[in-house]
């Protein structure tokens, strides 16, 4: 069992004031929620609350606005959407703590849900201030963590707030931890692990742990710059982290003593898509590395490669080249388990009359693999961000075994973490 904590279906909730923080922090353009996928996950636990006739006062932050009051990140649009989603009224009070909440709350009939506004609007709130975890705590019965994606927080609405009130988690965090633990600690083999996206210092730990547990550990995005740089490649000036690279090249070092103990693949980009300006009309040019990354850190760079690609000097990489598209959906047909996080090149530049960006291929091709479109169909679990945004986007979110709702967290808990937010609730079986 993966899950160790109480959840609302392990007390009796009938009639109780039941504060909710659920995780609402969802892009918002012009007063407009671009992705609803957090709101709808968050949807179980508030109807099995409502079915137990709960008052529920639900909590949220919204993007960083640095302990201010600034309105453009408001949870407004947040309680108008829920409303749609559970198709029963939600009320919205402009605050978290304080007497029109307090008034709002003690407003609330069984079966009413109250929205505060976004909890960041008070520096308190991510200082863990113990007072202000006092005054929201002092709104309800029982305190449920649904907000998987903060629970890597130890914040007055994630952690303060449980030395209060009796702490129990929500539907969400319950299938989100049990189902990523469930995968991490007995994965079907092969497993295979995708790792991109734009940071190398956010990835680290997972890397590592990937590199002791997985099969095959592929590499993409602005990250593989990183590496192709660590290699020996010049990027020119393509996004990467140039502070990383002796990161990069500890990695590496890491992989290839992993690959001399047992059957192992650690795969950076061989070859890239590069542009010379970030446009749909921009003219793409395929550059191959394989030269470079066959080449050891050890002999290079003595001995550079002679036959590599070379990008132009105002030329720039913005997705993983066909080649490694194809390398990664063939060995993706001998996996069983494929943990994904991270797209593998620029995704958001949008394309002329197509709904997939010119950049956006080596991302595609790894969902056409996991959606089986190759043959095989692995399990798949693809972990938050800016992940689950882009299948989220293209209409794909419940083709898949799990998206997570979580970015950060869900990477915490893949490397083995304690998440705060869970570990301060009750454990099953605590009277
Ligand atoms: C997230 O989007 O990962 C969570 O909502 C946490 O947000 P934060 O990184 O601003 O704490």
């Amino acid at each position: 069992m993966s899950f160790t904590k109480k959840t609302v279906k392990d007390i009796s909730l009938n009639g109780k004031t039941v504060l909710v923080r659920a995780d609402y922090n969802v892009p918002v353009e012009d007063g407009k929620i671009t992705d609803d996928y957090r709101i709808k996950q968050s949807v179980p636990t508030i109807e099995y609350l409502l079915k137990q006739k709960c008052k529920i006062v639900i909590c949220s932050h919204l993007g960083r606005p640095k302990g201010k009051r600034d309105l453009q990140y408001s949870l407004a649009p947040v309680a108008n959407r829920l409303n749609k989603l559970l198709n029963h009224e939600v009320y919205f009070v402009a605050d978290s703590i304080g007497k029109p909440v307090e008034r709002a709350v003690s407003d609330l009939k069984p079966g009413q849900i109250l929205l505060l506004e976004n909890l960041r609007f008070y520096p308190q709130e991510e200082e863990n201030d113990k007072t202000f975890a006092k005054q929201l705590a002092s709104l309800a019965d029982v305190f449920v963590e649904d907000g998987f994606g903060v629970v890597h927080r130890a914040h007055a609405s994630t952690e303060g707030v449980t030395h209060f009130l009796p702490s129990v988690a929500g539907l969400l965090l319950e299938q989100e931890v049990a189902t990523i633990k469930g995968v991490m600690d007995n994965p079907k083999r092969p497993l295979m692990a995708i790792i991109g996206g734009a940071k190398i210092a956010d990835k680290i730990e997972i890397i590592d742990t990937f590199i002791k547990s997985a099969d095959v550990v592929v590499i993409g995005g602005a990250m593989a710059n990183t590496f192709l740089k660590a290699k020996g490649v010049d990027i020119e000036k393509s996004l990467s982290e140039p502070k990383e690279v002796s990161i990069a090249k500890d990695i590496i070092k890491n992989a290839e003593k992993e690959a001399l103990k047992r059957p192992f693949v650690f795969f950076t980009p061989h070859d890239s898509v590069a542009v010379s300006k970030i446009d749909k009309t921009a003219k793409t040019r395929i550059v191959d590395w394989t030269a470079h990354v066959i080449a050891t850190l050890e002999n290079y760079p003595k001995r550079p490669p002679k036959h590599s690609g070379k990008l132009e000097k105002d030329e720039i990489i913005v997705d993983i080249g066909p080649y490694s598209g194809a390398f990664i959906a063939g060995s993706m047909q001998l996996a069983n388990t494929v943990i994904w996080n991270g797209t593998m090149g620029i995704t958001e530049t949008p394309a002329i009359d197509s709904p997939i960006g010119p950049f956006a291929h080596g991302t595609e091709i790894i969902i056409e693999a996991l959606l089986g479109e190759y043959g095989h169909k692995p399990y798949s679990l693809i972990g938050g961000g800016d992940t689950s945004a882009y299948v989220q986007e293209r209409g794909l979110v419940d083709c898949f075994n799990h998206v997570s709702t979580g970015g950060g967290a869900s990477l915490d808990l893949m490397a083995g973490k304690k998440l705060p937010g869970v570990e301060a609730l009750q454990d099953k079986g605590r009277k």
